[in-house]
């Protein structure tokens, strides 16, 4: 069942914190919100929860307008940071939690939390109490407890955030599974690592200041991205000032070649290369500056390269023999591996 805002603003003792949000996500799929602390992302997902009153604008569910609707009756199940278990009910009982409050058979009960533990690999679990669990395994109790009402969308708020990287990344493919294996509920879910919006969204909603900046798959939004906020937020990026010219661009005295799309000649625009598109040595494009800093990181190196006063960041597969520091060096990308955004402050 697809979510759809339509130009929902939230707003606190006046203050906008989400602006005229329009979004759909569609039945089955799975839409990342991804953008920095503060950006409106919770506030998002508890307006589509019941929690957060829309200002104005609504809210369907499949089609349904639930602005007005209780949470309780929007049939959805959500999952936050701190997991939010009640630590005096055992397992099972805190999976049943919904369905009781919502005066489920006991048969069926017993049915769907065996069924929600099953999904979530913590059907050895159910007779234990939260305080006898690790982190990991208590955000699946609590993704469980989520799916037991068989939500027709599940809201996801951070839910990886308090684990540590190793969980978590066993947590992001256990997620990405148990999409697989419920392909029919839509997910929205909320984060800040653009980790976890490249590897599980279908689509990535990139938020910044109560307001939607770009939305697309992780490779459009990665590729081409529509300004520098979104290129620096979605995967690294370098991001640098140029003027258009008629073949490309020129930068710090330097002509580039590249693909204007339609710029003008003579505008100022903003040059985005990923840093492991730029390599060390002669090439098409070439960008001569000295070597400020570099990172060893298993199996590339980076370089961080000052060119007339802009830093351009190089990942080059692991160096047998590393220039030094203040060395100077050729970096050089192909045409076709820049994109030119609109000019502005980038957040490289
Ligand atoms: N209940 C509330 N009362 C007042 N301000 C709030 C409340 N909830 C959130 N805010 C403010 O709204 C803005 C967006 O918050 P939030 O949606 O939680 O952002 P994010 O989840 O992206 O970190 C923040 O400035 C936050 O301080
Ligand atoms: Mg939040």
């Amino acid at each position: 069942m697809g979510i759809r805002f339509d130009s929902v603003t939230v707003a606190y003792d006046g203050n906008v914190v989400l602006d005229s949000l329009d979004l759909t996500v569609e039945p089955g799929e799975v839409m990342a919100l991804l953008g920095p602390s503060g950006s409106g992302k919770t506030t998002a997902l508890r307006a589509v929860a019941g929690f957060a009153r829309p200002a104005s604008g609504r809210v369907y569910l499949g089609g349904e307008d639930v602005t007005d609707l209780p949470p309780y009756r929007r049939g959805i199940g959500m999952v936050v940071q701190s997991y939010a278990l009640f630590p005096h009910l055992r397992v099972d009982e805190n999976v049943a939690f919904g369905l009781r409050a919502r005066r489920t058979p006991k048969d069926e009960v017993r049915r769907r939390v065996a069924e929600a533990l099953e999904l979530t690999g913590m059907a050895g679990y159910a007779r234990r109490h939260p305080r006898e669990l690790s982190g990991g395994q208590q955000q699946r109790v609590a993704i469980a407890r989520a799916l037991a009402i068989r939500p027709r969308v599940l809201l996801l708020d951070e839910p990886l955030s308090a684990l540590d990287t190793r969980l978590r990344s066993g947590m992001l493919a256990e997620l990405a599974r148990l999409h697989r294996e419920l392909p029919e509920v839509s997910m929205l879910y909320v984060t800040h690592d653009q980790v976890e919006a490249l590897t599980l969204a279908d689509r990535i909603a990139v938020m910044d200041t109560a307001r939607l900046r770009g939305c697309g798959t992780p490779k459009e939004l990665y590729r081409a991205p529509a300004d520098a906020f979104t290129a620096s937020f979605v995967g690294g990026a370098n991001l640098v000032p140029v003027t258009v010219t008629a073949q490309g661009a020129s930068f710090a005295g330097t002509e580039l070649e590249l693909d204007t799309a339609g710029a003008v000649a003579g505008a100022r625009a903003t040059l985005c290369v990923r840093p492991h598109l730029v390599g060390l040595g002669e090439g098409p494009n070439r960008l001569v500056g000295t070597v400020r800093e570099i990172q060893w990181r298993g199996a590339t190196h980076r370089l961080y390269v000052e060119v007339d006063g802009h830093t351009v960041m190089a990942d080059v597969r692991e160096l047998k023999d590393p220039p030094g520091y203040g060395d100077q060096v050729t970096l050089s990308f192909e045409p076709e591996d820049a994109v030119l955004l609109p000019a502005g402050v980038g957040h490289g």
